[in-house]
């Protein structure tokens, strides 16, 4: 097997929020909320290394090199579920672009049905941030770095929630050059491919049932 970075949160606000989001008497604004909170501490950690760029600014008293992200990520939230973690990564990087992938899940099969695809066409020398709150069985993650991986990226970070073990398993053996920033591996899937102890469905938590 081919050696992923992966970076666990473990951090006891990070493991607060996630606990909101596990306890199913969160009603969707709380859920919403947490996860807008648990995803800043995402993004926080996933660019705790990210490479720095010298800026010449004044400050009142006198002049002073300080400095930006040398590159900002490009943000690609997962339709629906990503849509909850958007708002508060472009906070964190307002200077980041968006694109976005929609892929729904058949109920039946579990398998990914891509439905949307707004991303810009060459990603050579970008990172990306896809962001998905869970990673169950790597199905609509696989797609998407597919997707990215053929616009020549290099450098993608996906920032998870929840993840299986059976997706990081997916992600290590795609070989895709990318990494995982996620708040908790979980014990696995249950029979319908939702993480168990898990959440629940992710979209439906935020935004109600379809
Ligand atoms: N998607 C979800 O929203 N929840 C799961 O448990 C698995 C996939």
């Amino acid at each position: 097997m081919i050696g992923m970075e992966r970076l666990i949160v473990d951090h006891p606000l990070a493991a607060a929020r996630l606990t909101t989001m596990r306890d199913e008497t969160t009603d969707n604004a709380g859920f919403r909320a947490a996860l807008s909170d648990l995803t800043q501490m995402l993004v926080y950690e996933a660019l705790a290394g990210a490479p720095k760029a010298d800026v010449q600014i004044k400050t009142p008293l006198t002049p002073f090199t300080g400095s930006r992200l040398a590159k900002p990520p490009l943000l690609v939230p997962v339709l629906r579920a990503g849509l909850g973690m958007v708002e508060q990564a472009h906070a964190m990087v307002p200077e980041a672009q968006v694109g976005f992938v929609g892929i729904a899940r058949d109920e039946r099969t579990a398998q990914p049905v891509p439905y949307l695809e707004s991303l810009p066409d060459d990603l050579s020398g970008h990172p990306v941030f896809v962001l998905d709150p869970m990673l169950a069985t790597g199905g609509s993650m696989l797609h998407t770095m597919e997707l990215l991986v053929a616009r020549n990226a290099t450098d993608i970070t996906a920032v998870c929630v929840v993840a299986a073990p059976q997706g990081v398993e997916a992600l290590e053996r795609s070989g895709h050059p990318c990494r995982l920033v996620v708040a908790a591996i979980d014990e696995g899937l249950d029979e319908a491919n939702y993480i168990v102890p898990g959440l629940g469905d992710a979209g439906d938590r935020q935004f109600g049932p379809r």
